[in-house]
């Protein structure tokens, strides 16, 4: 059968990243497996990818009139970025603090005190709700020109449920409104307000209480607390996490970023979506993710921006652990911007070679957002998010960190207007 399409590129470097017979994320000696074509071609017709191939058997599709046929002269053509974890919404940046730390002071020891967190969450309350959702769309318009084409969207900077609730509202409306696809999460537990008072469990139950709103209304894909030493122990946020499960809610967890809490393991026990950080991740942790087949989204702008040690990659391929990477954006631990970026630090930071970069910023980041049957991968049916590079060799994004390498972006098959990186 002839194939129509609307847009064709062709003559590309083509990481297809395609699926390898089966549909879990790619692990241990598959991990840096891009399925790249040379010479090759992908076709779209409506946003959805209808064919790939090799030479110019492009040529035999059926081109609707006025279709955008692009030669791409042996550039890398590869899968949109997803970015499986940011805090975008939010208010106010923290010069301060950075500037603090830089000068010895510590993160957690910033946020006992009533800073950190809870810095943008009072500048965040403040915020009015057009100028959060400004804020919002043009934080994702910048992750989209640089080329991710699929982002997860965190709340998490209101902390009292009445304010996440409103932070969710506005991601909604931001999500209407933009070119990529948006995966939000409720960020449920991040810290204790000031005015519970003390009261962890209290505090946990009013969280607790708000996922039948989250829920009901679709503001949710996922619920997330922060597990770590003087936050939330994994015990605190079980509750939670099972209420989340019974409403049909994805897991995820801010876990074993700076200690081991046991937060890898629980991630298995409560069957999550994913375990984001996990820098300090202890052995059987890893053992409990790889049983569970959980994600392990590393996050190394952080470990960077705060200076911590980052994630081991090779421990989590070694232990065939699915590794994706994201760029933890936001105002206090991971300011940076961008796919490209994050894929740099993933290589030259946690050791991932430049193949399984890729690879843990594309489908398995997919299969970190529940997306590993639709995005993340040059495969017919499947939404044609689409990158070109400014070069013939994918492992340029690892290796000129802070370069434009990307030329140009498809989402849903129709381009973007600007793309830089
Ligand atoms: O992923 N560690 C917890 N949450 C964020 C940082 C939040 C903040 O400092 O504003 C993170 O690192
Ligand atoms: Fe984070």
């Amino acid at each position: 059968m002839i194939k129509q399409a609307d847009l064709v590129l062709h003559g590309a470097r083509l990481l297809t990243v395609a699926p390898l017979g089966d549909e879990h994320p790619r692990t241990g000696a598959a991990a840096g497996d891009v399925g790249a074509i040379d010479d090759g071609w992908v076709a779209a017709h409506d946003g959805a990818i209808v064919a790939t191939g090799h030479g110019s058997s492009w040529q035999r599709l059926d081109l609707i009139l006025h279709a955008t046929v692009e030669d791409t002269e042996g550039r890398v053509v590869m899968p949109g970025f997803v970015d499986p974890h940011t805090h975008l919404c939010y208010a106010g940046e923290r010069w301060d603090e950075f500037t603090a730390r830089r000068g010895g002071s510590d993160y957690l020891a910033i946020l006992e005190r009533g800073g950190g967190i809870h810095a943008t969450v009072r500048a965040t309350r403040e915020a009015s709700d057009e100028d959060l959702v400004a804020a919002i769309s043009a934080r994702i318009g910048r992750a989209a020109a640089s080329g991710t084409t699929t982002i997860e969207v965190k709340s998490g900077y209101g902390l009292e449920p009445a304010e996440e609730l409103r932070h969710l509202r506005l991601i909604a409306r931001a999500r209407a409104s933009a070119a990529v696809d948006v995966s939000p999460t409720y960020l449920a537990a991040h810290a204790l307000p000031a005015r519970a008072g003390g009261d962890r469990r209290a505090f946990l139950r009013s969280a607790q209480a708000a996922l039948a709103t989250v829920a009901a209304e679709h503001l949710a894909e996922g619920v997330d607390a922060f597990v770590e030493k003087g936050v939330f122990e994994t015990e605190d946020v079980a509750p939670l996490m099972h209420e989340a499960a019974s409403l049909g809610l994805a897991r995820t967890l801010h876990a074993d970023q700076l200690n081991d809490v046991g937060g890898a393991a629980f991630a298995a026990r409560i069957e999550a979506r994913s375990a984001d950080h996990v820098s300090r991740a202890s052995a059987d942790g890893l053992r409990a993710m790889e049983r569970a087949g959980i994600v392990a989204v590393l996050l190394p702008g952080s470990a960077l921006f705060v200076g911590y040690p980052p994630a081991d990659g090779r421990r989590f391929v070694a232990h065939r652990v699915p590794v994706a990477i994201g760029t933890d954006q936001n105002p206090g631990t991971s300011p940076l911007e961008g796919m490209p970026t994050a894929i740099a630090l993933a290589v030259t930071m946690c050791g991932l070679t430049p193949h399984e970069a890729i690879v843990a910023a594309t489908i398995n980041a997919a299969h970190a957002l529940g997306r590993g049957k639709r995005a993340g991968a040059i495969v017919d049916g499947r939404r044609a998010d689409l990158v070109v590079l400014e070069t013939d060799d994918e492992r340029e994004l690892a290796y000129r960190l802070g370069a434009r390498l990307v030329r140009s972006v498809f989402a849903n098959g129709r381009p973007l207007r600007e793309a830089s990186s």
